[in-house]
């Protein structure tokens, strides 16, 4: 990489921090970060798979190993589709839906998908912070390296689902919120049992919704 590119690439990282801070806290400020965010990811898209570590989603599997098979699974900002592949794969009999802001992130996803999973895992442009799925229709919404919308989380999840956050590089990875501020909020939000996980550098927070709340 030259100096133009590692330059671009601090900038990136700095302002999907930042966006993630600034939207957590402040949900409403999100239309307008929203299209920045979206042309960074779009560009991004080609070159992703070659961007991130092999073992990025170490985390996000270690969380998958601890829970009984859902049915009905959304990775959300799927990227080119790690997330749902690794679900697919790990739970032969879920619907896994894919869905991310970027046309080009799903573009790629498509266009990855293996044909023995073309009939269960399908991608969709859609942003997390107004999802077109009925409430509690998810009994599993895993993100990896995504930015958590709270609200838009927990109406997705069905009573007695679970919600899954990972970040590859644990604090040190551009999109990022402290686990224990995820807990408050979902707490908040009528989930009432949590467990960690640590990978390497890597970490992960399982939250399960309460049956009733
Ligand atoms: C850091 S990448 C992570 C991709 C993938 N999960 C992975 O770990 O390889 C974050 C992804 O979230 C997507 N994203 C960001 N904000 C989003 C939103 N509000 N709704 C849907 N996707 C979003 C971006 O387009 C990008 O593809």
């Amino acid at each position: 990489m030259n100096r133009a590119d590692e330059v671009k690439a601090t900038l990136t990282r700095r302002f999907a921090r930042l966006t993630t801070n600034a939207v957590t806290r402040w949900p409403q400020l999100w239309p307008v970060l929203r299209p920045a965010l979206r042309f960074q990811f779009d560009r991004l898209a080609p070159n992703w798979d070659r961007i991130v570590s092999p073992d990025h989603m170490a985390p996000y599997e270690a969380a998958l190993a601890s829970i009984e098979a859902p049915r009905r699974v959304l990775d959300l900002g799927t990227g080119t589709g790690a997330g749902a592949f690794a679900v697919a794969r790990r739970f032969p009999d879920a619907e896994v839906i894919g869905a991310d802001l970027a046309d080009a992130m799903i573009e790629e996803a498509r266009r990855k998908t293996p044909p023995e999973l073309k009939g269960r895992v399908r991608f969709e442009v859609a942003d997390a912070a107004n999802l077109p799925y009925d409430d509690g229709y998810f009994e599993l919404v895993g993100l990896a390296n995504m930015i958590p919308f709270f609200d838009e989380l927990a109406r997705v999840t069905a009573p007695g689902g679970h919600v899954l956050l990972s970040f590859s590089s644990g604090a040190g990875t551009p999109i990022y919120v402290p686990l224990e501020r995820v807990r408050a909020e979902l707490s908040g939000r009528g989930f009432v049992e949590f467990a960690d996980f640590e990978v390497g550098a890597g970490s992960a927070l399982l939250a399960r919704k309460a049956e009733s709340t």
